[in-house]
């Protein structure tokens, strides 16, 4: 159904065809263009009354329309799923993964790397649900965070690297183990976008991804996703965001859209200058280690080198021991640099970090973060130079 154009109905009065106009009646897309029509909608039209109740066809807003469609296949594209699940954030992806899948009584296995939030959530809400989360040290082996597992354990969640410290965990080997125990496994695929690696491929069972970072790309959306191509894992995430009521508007989707056709070129470009940052900063005296698994010296680049294509532009350094106040001078006197959570943007971002542990406590000195953007690699060199300068004078 579609609303009368008023032209049709001049013995209609005043009111109605105001009322009506406004809806826009006939206004049908009037050229072809190069994205999807963002649609804003609660109410879907809907041909007849058989219709309202025909649930294989959408009859309501909130489950999303054209942009939000288009994205989700754009998702699978990108992390070679059939199904991809939006979310209004990261965050939300991870949590609505986690409601998706357990229950009361369940374990769950996290890397002691976790984004702290998620870390937050599973200690608070999962616990007050009747889940408990057990915490493995962030470079467990496989056999090592499997042999962690009670007979109760419903999920193993990954986040590799992990975004501070940036272990890396055998992938595929622990959801090969963890699928023959009938374990699921859920991973934070923000570091390698989908690009850089794809989950699912290595027999993860839910990928999920911050779209917040690279994916939007510009610092100003939030956006999560989960992909995975198991029937039963799709009915069940649709199922908690349609029972939920959590919903992804046409605007955000379309801009994770406007970044997906940019994400290969940027996200190069990223990966490219902070390689020459990171090599740099392993030239400072005051640089104990270059945490980017890119490089040859780090622990994990081995693995990183089968797994992955690429990395992104997202390291860490850890600086010889000094007083926190020295390296908040350091941060304090960067220029080109903002200083801020969050990654994956055009601008570059410096960070203090400040892990959170419980299973294998950070040992290490004063940890820095830092996420290179498209700016030039030399004069963001030369910023970090001069800001290190001060801590030297
Ligand atoms: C590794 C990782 N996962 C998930 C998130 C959450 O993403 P969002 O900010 O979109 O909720 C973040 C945010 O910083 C993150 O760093």
């Amino acid at each position: 159904m579609t609303y009368p154009s008023n032209a049709d109905h001049p013995e209609q009065s005043r009111e109605t065809r105001i009322v009506h106009s406004a809806a826009g009646a006939g206004a049908s897309l009037p050229a072809e263009t190069v994205g999807p029509a963002i649609q804003k909608a609660s109410t879907i039209l809907l041909p007849n009354t058989a219709a309202l109740f025909d649930s294989s066809r959408p009859n309501y807003g909130r489950q999303g329309l054209a942009s939000q469609m288009a994205l989700s296949q754009a998702m699978c594209e990108l992390e070679n799923a059939r199904f991809c699940q939006l979310y209004g954030s990261g965050l939300a992806a991870l949590t609505g993964a986690l409601v998706s899948v357990l229950a009361a009584g369940d374990v769950i296995l996290v890397t002691d790397g976790v984004y702290q939030p998620v870390r937050r959530f599973c200690d608070g809400q999962l616990q007050r649900f009747g889940v408990r989360t057990i915490y493995y040290p962030a470079d467990a082996s496989p056999d090592a965070i499997l042999a962690l597992c009670p007979p109760e354990t419903r999920l193993i969640l990954i986040e590799s690297p992990a975004s501070q410290t940036f272990e890396m965990t055998d992938v595929p080997q622990l959801a090969r183990l963890a699928r023959a125990r009938g374990i699921l496994t859920l991973m934070d695929n923000t570091w390698a976008a989908g690009l850089a690696f794809r989950p699912l491929e290595h027999g993860v069972d839910l990928s999920a991804q911050a779209l917040t970072k690279y994916v939007c790309g510009h610092s100003d959306v939030f956006l999560g996703s989960v992909c995975v191509n198991d029937p039963a894992l799709e009915h069940a995430l649709r199922q908690t965001m349609i029972d939920a009521g959590f919903a992804v508007t046409g605007e955000d989707a379309y801009q994770g859209l406007r970044g997906l056709r940019t994400l290969p070129t940027r996200f190069a470009r990223h990966a490219a200058s902070a390689l020459e940052v990171a090599r740099w900063f392993q030239q400072q005296p005051e640089t104990a280690q270059v945490l980017y698994p890119a490089l040859p010296q780090d622990r994990f680049h081995a693995l990183w080198k089968r797994d992955y294509d690429q990395a992104c532009g997202l390291f860490g350094v850890e600086l010889n021991p000094m007083p926190e106040a020295e390296v908040e001078r350091f941060l304090d006197g960067l220029r080109l640099f903002g200083l801020g959570f969050s990654w994956g943007g055009f601008e570059s971002l410096a960070t203090l970090s400040r892990p959170t542990r419980t299973a294998s406590p950070w040992t290490g000195g004063p940890l820095v973060r830092f996420s290179i953007g498209l700016e030039s690699p030399g004069d963001l060199i030369d910023d970090l130079d001069q800001a290190l300068n001060r801590l030297r004078a």
